[in-house]
């Protein structure tokens, strides 16, 4: 029996950046996104009856059809999360697993965020036979606890478990961190179009940089201002006022990258051709053609945030100035799934 989870990426508008404790996965601040809709992970697994890992048995893992081992770099995190799944939950049985993202891997979308919490779900639902999200809850995982459990392989996977959007706190130690929907969905119908300059897989991946973030001067004094920023935003959002959420988009973007730009080592996720689009995005706003605001996650593409009459205006002028680079369209979406085959 093949047991499927779909898990949407998610886009953040206050940025989880720098960790308190990399083993622990413990944020150095709380954040708060939007859950994606299309822009998903779809993850299959089944357990292998006759293959058991307290003898030795491995488990069988394709990325996009492609055979991924436990040495292999994109095969080696997750060997280690289902590692730590099967000990700490005593699973025995190997597990066949066929993982997909509906969206080019590893270029500031959040790809480890939908794919560990697909993951997750359909391991679990598969070690223990659960049909579906209700029945993984009566067999003891709630989606607080699924979240948890996949924050361990990547942090921003914690807050795809809930649509609408979404807040990840990190408390006052590691183990009083939490998770929790903000405003549902159909609180505010918001879309993310996000503009591909490069489709190439990052050179420094966001586990990396996130640990240089404490050697960047400007990092304390970003965690001092956080804590009133999350309450605008939370506000904003209430509110769905658009003039006060947009600008605060804007400069949490900007101030993550200077935190990598200034960090040593650096990292600069920015190509010239955001840049680019980053003047004419603003000149062609201040002409009062669209109504849509920016944010970048850890890649050169931009996602532009905006109501959707608005996101309409924005991808006319965009088509007229940008039309080589591609774009995918997305919004805020309702959060995972669980369904089963045989
Ligand atoms: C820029 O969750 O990918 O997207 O916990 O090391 O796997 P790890 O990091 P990851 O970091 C995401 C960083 C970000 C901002 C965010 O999603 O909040």
């Amino acid at each position: 029996m093949w047991f499927e989870a779909k898990v949407p990426s998610n886009i953040a508008f206050l940025k989880y950046w720098g960790k308190r404790d990399a083993a622990l996965q413990w944020p150095a601040n709380d954040s708060l996104s939007m859950t994606l809709d299309g822009l998903a992970t779809v993850t299959k697994v089944k357990v292998l009856s006759d293959h058991n890992l307290k003898s030795k048995g491995e488990h069988k893992f394709f990325f996009a059809g492609e055979e991924k081992y436990r040495d292999d770099p994109e095969g080696a995190k997750v060997f280690k999360f289902l590692d730590g799944l099967a000990q700490r939950f005593d699973f025995r049985g190997c597990l066949e697993i066929h993982t997909k993202n509906q969206f080019p891997t590893g270029c500031g979308i959040a790809s480890s965020a939908s794919g560990f919490g697909a993951l997750t779900i359909a391991a679990i639902a598969a070690w223990t036979k659960s049909e579906s999200l209700a029945e993984l809850e009566q067999n003891g995982f709630s989606l607080s606890s699924l979240a948890q459990l996949a924050r361990m392989g990547s942090g921003s996977a914690c807050r795809s478990f809930w649509g609408g959007y979404v807040r990840w706190e990190a408390g006052e130690n590691a183990d009083l961190q939490r998770c929790q929907q903000a405003l549902p969905s159909e609180h505010w119908a918001l879309t993310d179009t996000v503009v591909l300059f490069s489709e190439a897989k990052k050179a420094r991946s966001s586990s990396q940089a996130h640990l240089d973030a404490w050697s960047s001067p400007l990092f304390k004094v970003r965690l001092v201002e956080l804590r009133s920023r999350l309450e605008a935003m939370h506000q904003a959002l209430e509110s769905r006022d658009m003039d006060r959420l947009g600008p605060l988009l804007e400069t949490e973007a900007l101030e993550m990258h200077a935190v990598m730009m200034s960090a040593r080592p650096a990292t600069y996720f920015f190509d010239h051709e955001t840049a680019d689009f980053l003047v004419w995005f603003r000149e062609q706003r201040a002409k009062g053609l669209f109504k849509a605001y920016f944010t970048i996650d850890a890649g050169p593409n931009v996602h532009v945030i905006a109501e959707p009459g608005e996101q309409q205006a924005f991808l006319r002028c965009f088509s007229k100035d940008f039309s080589k680079y591609r774009y995918l369209s997305d919004c805020v979406g309702s959060g995972p799934q669980l369904g089963f085959s045989n």
